[in-house]
């Protein structure tokens, strides 16, 4: 059964008479075979699904697409309820507040600051995203009590910020990073992908293909990172490029001294899309 609440209330209320073990995935709507990959794992794993599908306006910036994010909750609805018939006997309720206010009934609502993570790579373009980010999650956490909460990997370090954040406030939640899904030709999945006009779908490519490129470079060794650092400082000529990096996977600092892991992030512009990017591996 999928049921539709989009009152806070109404939703505390549902939650309070659950009782087996729930599982939390939190989108922006606007559905794709990505959000669906994060429902099917938290269907397998838990009794209950809460999916939210909230814009939330405390992430944009001012000159960003918070007006014009595709808002398309009768077709997600439909995504969620044919990947629910898959899975006998569970049950999705998903929570789409219709204005911001139900989520955020107060103008001087706190704000979560994860420090360690909020001011660099994408959050040094986008500054207070990470914050907005975190706020709103921290919100749904409280409204939705999950046990486990489900976030792609897409958005890395958006999904450092929340295990930071659950860390540090010692939330009970349990956070699982799922895998990118991609197109078949290595384009990762993304709601502002449709943004895109065919001739820049073909140009996008070059995103995954470089990751993969310099990922090969890099072939787990650290006696590697120099000549891919070398080859990402030629790539960069091609403003397109926001950034291209190589950070330790889990501090997301430059120094690679002590690495025994590394991500490549990395933002690729197509007119006014920025289509993110990245690639973990492990180095010795
Ligand atoms: P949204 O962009 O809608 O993404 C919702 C979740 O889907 C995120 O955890 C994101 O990483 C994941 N996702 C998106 N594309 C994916 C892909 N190609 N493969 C796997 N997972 C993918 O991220 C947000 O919304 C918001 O910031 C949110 C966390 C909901 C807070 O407002």
């Amino acid at each position: 059964m999928v049921k539709l609440i989009k009152s806070t209330q109404e939703l505390i209320s549902a939650r309070a008479q659950e009782k087996g073990s729930t599982g939390f995935v939190p989108t922006m709507g606007n559905l794709h075979a990505g959000h669906i990959s994060l429902l099917e794992r938290a269907l397998a794993d838990c009794d209950v699904v809460y999916f939210s599908i909230f814009v939330n306006p405390k992430q944009f910036g001012p000159t960003e697409d918070f007006k014009e994010y595709p808002r398309t909750l009768e077709r997600d609805l439909e995504l969620i309820k044919s990947c629910l018939n898959k899975y006998s006997g569970k049950s999705v309720i998903v929570f789409a507040p219709e204005n911001p206010e139900e989520v955020f009934p107060s103008s001087d609502d706190q704000t979560i600051v994860v420090t360690n993570f909020n001011n660099i790579i994408e959050g040094k373009l986008r500054p207070n995203h990470f914050d907005g980010v975190a706020t709103v999650v921290f919100k749904l956490f409280q409204i939705v009590k999950p046990h486990k909460a489900y976030f792609g990997l897409k958005d890395y370090q958006q999904y450092l910020v929340i295990r930071q954040m659950v860390k540090e406030l010692a939330m009970p939640i349990e956070i699982i990073g799922m895998p990118i899904i991609r197109e078949s030709n290595g384009l990762a999945l993304s709601s502002r992908n449709q943004y895109l006009s065919e001739n820049q779908k073909e140009e996008a490519l070059i995103l995954s293909r470089t990751l993969t490129k310099i990922a090969q470079t890099i072939a787990g060794k650290k006696a590697n990172l120099l000549k891919a650092k070398k080859e990402i400082e030629s790539i960069l000529s091609d403003t397109r490029w926001n950034y291209l990096e190589i950070r330790d996977a889990y501090s997301l600092s430059e120094d690679l001294t002590n690495s025994s892991r590394i991500t490549l992030v990395a933002v690729f512009q197509l007119g006014s899309t920025r289509l993110l990017d990245n690639m973990q591996q492990e180095i010795e």
